[in-house]
């Protein structure tokens, strides 16, 4: 298996400067939701602003801005902005895959124990609807979730829907196995990208996936209720679960809109959530996007892995805290496991001393990124002893 760990490129110095972060303020939460930029916050002002001279905003600006971000995101998983849709929300994403995938009572659909709800409800629905089994792949015990994964994908799987890195704990999941054993069996396999891409590399040529569904609101660094769908080639023909008058062909000319059309607009496009020229929020996104194309991922995956791993070693040497060993973790994201589980209020106690972490499941997660300091982290350190006598 390739280590997740890093990815060999130079470390970025820290960014601390370009978010609206207090100096007392350790934020290691990137997984509930990032902090945004100053110059996204600028841009989505800019973009909000512009509503309230709607006379500005002309028919172009509905497409020119979505097919820059369309284009960014393409580029972040080495797709082609045709194969790019915009979803507000995973479970979004995900309802498309569930309304186009047909399964039979014979077959599976393979996930894995404790995956997000948004990757799980739509396929339990999918079950109850044909009669395919759900099968939620237990927890293995040494850290390997992609042997324990490819040993229950066999020929009655019909759908493989997971995400690359676990979100309670940061187990990884070699994408580009699965990928080869969905394919050898007819699988659809589905990823949930939401807790790594953007800091994760994520290459649809290597892993080629049915569907990938993104939220913006976390490694993307981008706005809530704002995200993407890739949808591969071979699926483009397939039916959107809502029909919008912007995904068909021609919608540029508004004057001609009353001339319906029953083509769509191209590729993946067909799937854009209603109302995706979003005035306020595209202006982040692009910002947020722009950010991370100019880090470069493997450049932020070197340098937050090398943060994890030093925040690893010290909870275990001075907590006998345990975590997924760094073979088989992604390397931007930490769970830590104390013996006896997680103390129910030390994320509050915690927030109190200005120390902000989540716990998900039974793991402390710990997810610094470009804006944690040296500082932070002696912060996390700190105030730990307290909240967990
Ligand atoms: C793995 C994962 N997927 C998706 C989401 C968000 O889901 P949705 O966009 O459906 O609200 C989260 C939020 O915590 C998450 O951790």
């Amino acid at each position: 298996m390739r280590s997740p760990q890093t990815s060999g490129a130079a470390l970025l110095p820290g960014q601390r400067h370009l978010f609206d972060i207090p100096d007392d303020v350790a934020f290691l939460n990137c997984a509930y939701m990032s902090p945004l930029p100053k110059v996204s916050v600028a841009a989505g002002a800019r973009g909000l602003a512009r509503k309230a001279q709607p006379w500005i905003i002309t028919p172009d600006d509905f497409f020119g801005a979505s097919e820059t971000v369309r284009t960014r995101f393409a580029d972040l998983i080495n797709a082609a902005p045709d194969d790019v849709a915009f979803a507000p929300a995973v479970s979004y994403g995900m309802a498309q895959a569930t309304a186009n995938v047909t399964l039979v009572r014979t077959q599976t659909i393979v996930t894995l124990a404790e995956e997000f709800p948004s990757n799980v409800y739509p396929w339990m629905d999918l079950a109850q609807r044909t009669g395919a089994q759900f099968i939620a792949v237990p927890r293995p015990g040494d850290g390997d979730w992609t042997a324990a994964l490819l040993s229950a994908i066999n020929t009655a799987t019909g759908v493989v829907a997971v995400p690359h890195c676990h979100w309670t704990d940061g187990g990884f999941i070699d994408l580009e196995a699965v990928g080869n054993a969905c394919r050898s069996v007819g699988a659809v396999l589905c990823v949930d990208g939401t807790q790594s891409v953007g800091a994760l590399p994520f290459d649809v040529k290597r892993i080629d996936p049915d569907y990938l569904a993104v939220a913006s609101y976390k490694w993307l660094l981008g706005p809530y209720s704002f995200g993407f769908l890739y949808v591969a080639p071979r699926r483009q023909g397939e039916r959107p679960i809502e029909h919008n008058w912007i995904a068909r062909r021609g919608s540029q000319d508004f004057a001609g809109l009353v001339n319906y059309q029953r083509e769509f607009q191209d590729g993946a496009r067909r799937f854009d959530v209603g109302e995706r020229s979003n005035f306020a929020l595209m202006p982040v996104a692009d910002a947020s996007l722009k950010l991370i194309a100019d880090w470069t991922v493997p450049r932020i995956l070197a340098t937050l892995a090398r943060r994890t791993e030093a925040i690893a070693a010290r909870a275990r040497a001075e907590f006998g805290l345990g975590s997924v060993p760094s073979d088989r973790r992604a390397g931007h994201y930490l769970g830590l496991r104390f013996r006896g589980g997680v103390p129910a209020d030390l994320p509050a106690q915690l927030a109190a001393q200005h120390v902000h972490v989540s716990v998900r499941g039974a793991a402390m997660r710990v997810t610094p990124h470009l804006w944690t300091t040296d500082a932070d982290v002696e912060r996390l350190f700190a105030v730990l002893p307290g909240a967990v006598a």
